[in-house]
């Protein structure tokens, strides 16, 4: 037997406003054609005024231990994935601890990128095997839609607000559980996909650009051969797969991802048309949505992905 990292309860928050591609036709050069058809993006949701990155990640982090039974105050670790915290400090875990009203643990932010759920889940689960936690809460949260910029037509129709979480467990078992976890960061591509501001930089808290096309390419490359190392670490193949659960970007980048694996589209999650590209929340978003409709189910082999900026990227087999 070993120590492992189980998933106990999933959970996510979606702020209350869903915006359609028509209004945002309505904001800039676009159509619901050219969005649907690039992209697969219908909807996404977007923050009003009280609804930040932290309330969002507090709300998912309620849902999940509402799912898995689990006190509050159980939580000895809270690792959330934001590129988009409340304030530069203190962390937005920090704030959902407090909301939380958890008296006592282990929190701090990690920042990857749309990665970053899959960097915060690799964390948490080092710490979970290691014993230095027994229960922890793995967040993805945030608000893009701050730092769009609303005149370009090129990225603001592709990302939305959001986030899930779940919660990790430590148990004993052969093969439950977080399996293996693969991840990647190439620094050489920062100017492809980033923030133009910052507090080391220019002060401010900048906005978001991308050479989308040249992401595109990577993406598909990158996920693909990220994945089939997840697998091959836990020991398995493409056939064992029950469901993959992808960072949610672009439609086409999931087909071509799993084209390029020979993987059955079906067993694809697929949320971007609701959600749009929610960044570091989108693999546990989806991940609740498919928990909570009844597709995955307990015992299911699962591979989680995703690619951000940086670029980083990374994969994780676990048995749900
Ligand atoms: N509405 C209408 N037209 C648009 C548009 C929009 N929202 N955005 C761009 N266009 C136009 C472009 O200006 C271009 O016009 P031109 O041919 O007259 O110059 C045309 O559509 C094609 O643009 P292009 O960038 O070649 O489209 P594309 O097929 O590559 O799709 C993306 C663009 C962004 C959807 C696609 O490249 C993509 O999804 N990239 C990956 C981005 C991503 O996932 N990033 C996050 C990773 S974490």
């Amino acid at each position: 037997m070993t120590r492992r990292a189980v998933i106990a309860g999933t959970g996510s928050a979606l702020p209350k406003r869903r915006m359609s591609n028509a209004e945002l036709a309505e904001r800039v050069d676009t159509s619901d054609e050219w969005i649907v058809e690039r992209t697969g993006i219908r909807f996404r949701h977007i923050a009003g005024e009280g609804e930040t990155t932290a309330t969002l990640g507090a709300d998912a982090a309620r849902t999940a231990l509402d799912a898995a039974g689990i006190a509050p105050n159980a939580v000895g670790l809270i690792v959330l994935a934001t590129a988009t915290p409340d304030q530069t400090f203190p962390s937005t875990a920090t704030k959902v601890q407090t909301a939380l009203g958890i008296d006592d643990c282990v929190a701090f932010d990690v920042q990857a990128v749309c990665s970053g759920f899959l960097y915060a889940l690799s964390v948490a689960e080092s710490m979970i095997r290691a014993g230095s936690a027994d229960v922890a809460l793995v967040i993805g949260a945030e608000t893009f839609s701050r730092i769009l910029d609303w005149e370009d037509r090129t990225t603001c129709v592709l990302f939305g607000d959001g986030a899930g979480a779940v919660v990790l467990k430590a148990e004993d078992s052969e093969d439950r559980g977080v399996l293996s976890v693969s991840l990647h960061a190439d620094g050489r591509h920062n100017s492809l996909l980033y923030v133009d501001g910052g507090p080391s930089t220019t002060g401010t808290v900048g906005k978001l650009r991308m050479k989308g096309q040249e992401v595109f390419r990577h993406a598909v490359v990158n996920l693909a051969t990220v994945l089939g190392e997840a697998l091959d670490r836990a020991g398995l193949s493409v056939a064992d797969v029950d469901w993959v659960v992808p960072h949610q970007a672009n439609r086409r980048i999931l087909e071509a991802t799993a084209r390029k694996l020979g993987l059955p589209p079906e067993k694809v999650v697929v949320t971007v048309d609701l959600h749009a590209n929610t960044s570091a929340a989108s693999v546990p978003l989806a991940l609740d949505v498919a928990v909570r409709d009844g597709r995955i189910r307990r015992g299911d082999l699962l591979v989680l992905e995703a690619m951000g900026g940086g670029f980083t990227w990374g994969a994780a087999a676990v048995r749900y």
